[in-house]
């Protein structure tokens, strides 16, 4: 079996995190008999720089073939984030309607988390964010630009098939996990989409009665990944809550470089893109020492999506038999005074 992988490196960090996971990804398809080929596209900032666009007009038709998409990151410091953003990454989410952001937040033997008291395993929760539409529809417009008068109208849109479909997956998983499902919303302050929300979710929780329910509003409910995150299985909310509260989930489970994300489409016609939570981190580019583990595991999303299972656990197992492993290399953002290489070669052979 063969599976073409379109891997789009992007910005910052991405080209790094993305060149040593690749290996890793090649070594599980040798080692459990199936083959992978990666296509590269180099779009991106320095392809804007270059050509002015962030990938070419009809670059979602490229990939659309492909079985599955690999994202590095995506966001320049030179170059404003809703140019890029909406000229690379949120386009490739809309266009193949991969209306399924899965965030899995797990607390790994040998993780510290920074709130006290929790162990491995403590927090283990997966948030299914809305990724089409909700806040980060592209509805408004911006008038009068430079005036006292300048007026900036940026709408939300809400639909019932839109909120139906994710709310239906998050129930599905909570089946298949621990049978809870918290709806997140804010619909004391937002009357319309927020409560059409709550009205959907009512509507289809009737259909799994045997999934626990429970509501929160998103001000709570990120207090509460602070305050009882092992309270939470499965988590459903909109595109803008779903975002915020994954980096919450992130670092409480000890490091943003070790959360993973598939943006998924459950039909087979068009491709999944699987990217970490992360972004081209600025901060640390070209130093090395980015931690791969979000990406890896993204990996790892992405072969369970393209069937290949056993090669999904083992990548799985691998990171997490490295993490509990304290003499085995880890980057500065868990402690450790590794770099991405050092964690790769280690996982090469683990796996
Ligand atoms: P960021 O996630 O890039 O970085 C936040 C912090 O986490 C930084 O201190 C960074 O060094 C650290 N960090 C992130 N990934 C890490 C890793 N793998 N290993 C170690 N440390 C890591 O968020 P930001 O600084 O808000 O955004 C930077 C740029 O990335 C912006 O242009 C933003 O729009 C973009 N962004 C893109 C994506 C994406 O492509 N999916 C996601 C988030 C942000
Ligand atoms: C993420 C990112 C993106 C998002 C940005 C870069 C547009 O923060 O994937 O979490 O908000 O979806
Ligand atoms: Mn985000």
């Amino acid at each position: 079996m063969t599976h073409d992988v379109a891997v789009i490196p992007g910005d910052g960090i991405g080209p790094e995190v993305i060149d040593a996971v690749r290996p890793l990804l090649e070594d599980a398809a040798r080692e459990y008999d199936f083959e992978l080929t990666f296509t590269d596209f180099d779009w991106g900032t320095e392809h804007y720089l270059e050509h002015g666009e962030m990938m070419p007009d009809d670059g979602t038709d490229e990939i659309a073939d492909h079985d599955a998409i690999l994202l590095g990151a995506v966001g320049h410091p030179d170059v404003p984030d809703h140019v890029t953003l909406r000229g690379l990454m949120l386009p490739i989410r809309k266009t193949f309607d991969q209306y399924i952001c899965k965030r899995p937040s797990v607390l790994f033997d040998g993780v510290e988390s920074p709130l006290r008291g929790y162990d491995s395993g403590d927090i283990d929760l997966v948030v299914y964010r809305e990724n089409t539409e909700g806040e980060y529809a592209d509805v408004g417009g911006r008038e009068h630009r430079g005036f006292d008068n300048e007026v900036a109208i940026q709408s939300a849109v809400f639909t019932r098939t839109g909120v139906e479909r994710i709310v239906r997956a998050a129930f599905e998983e909570a089946e298949e996990r621990d049978g809870k499902l918290t709806n997140v919303t804010k619909s004391n302050a937002q009357a319309y989409g927020m409560v059409l929300w709550d009205d959907v979710f009512d509507e289809v929780s009737e259909e799994y009665p045997d999934v626990e329910t429970e509501r929160l509003l998103v001000d709570a409910a990120s207090m509460d990944f602070i305050r009882r995150p092992d309270e939470f299985d499965v988590v459903v909310a909109s595109n803008l809550f779903g975002d915020i509260l994954t980096d919450i989930g992130a670092i409480i489970s000890g490091s943003m470089g070790l959360a993973p994300s598939a943006n998924i489409n459950p039909s087979d016609d068009v491709p999944s893109m699987f990217e970490p939570v992360h972004g081209s981190a600025p901060d640390i580019v070209g130093q090395g020492v980015a931690n791969p583990l979000a990406t890896v595991l993204s990996g790892s999303m992405l072969l369970d999506d393209l069937g290949e299972s056993a090669a999904a656990d083992a990548l799985w197992r691998a990171v997490a038999e490295q993490l509990a492993d304290d003499s085995a290399p880890r980057t500065p953002d868990l402690g450790g005074d590794a770099g991405t290489l050092d964690v790769v070669a280690d996982l090469r052979d683990r796996l």
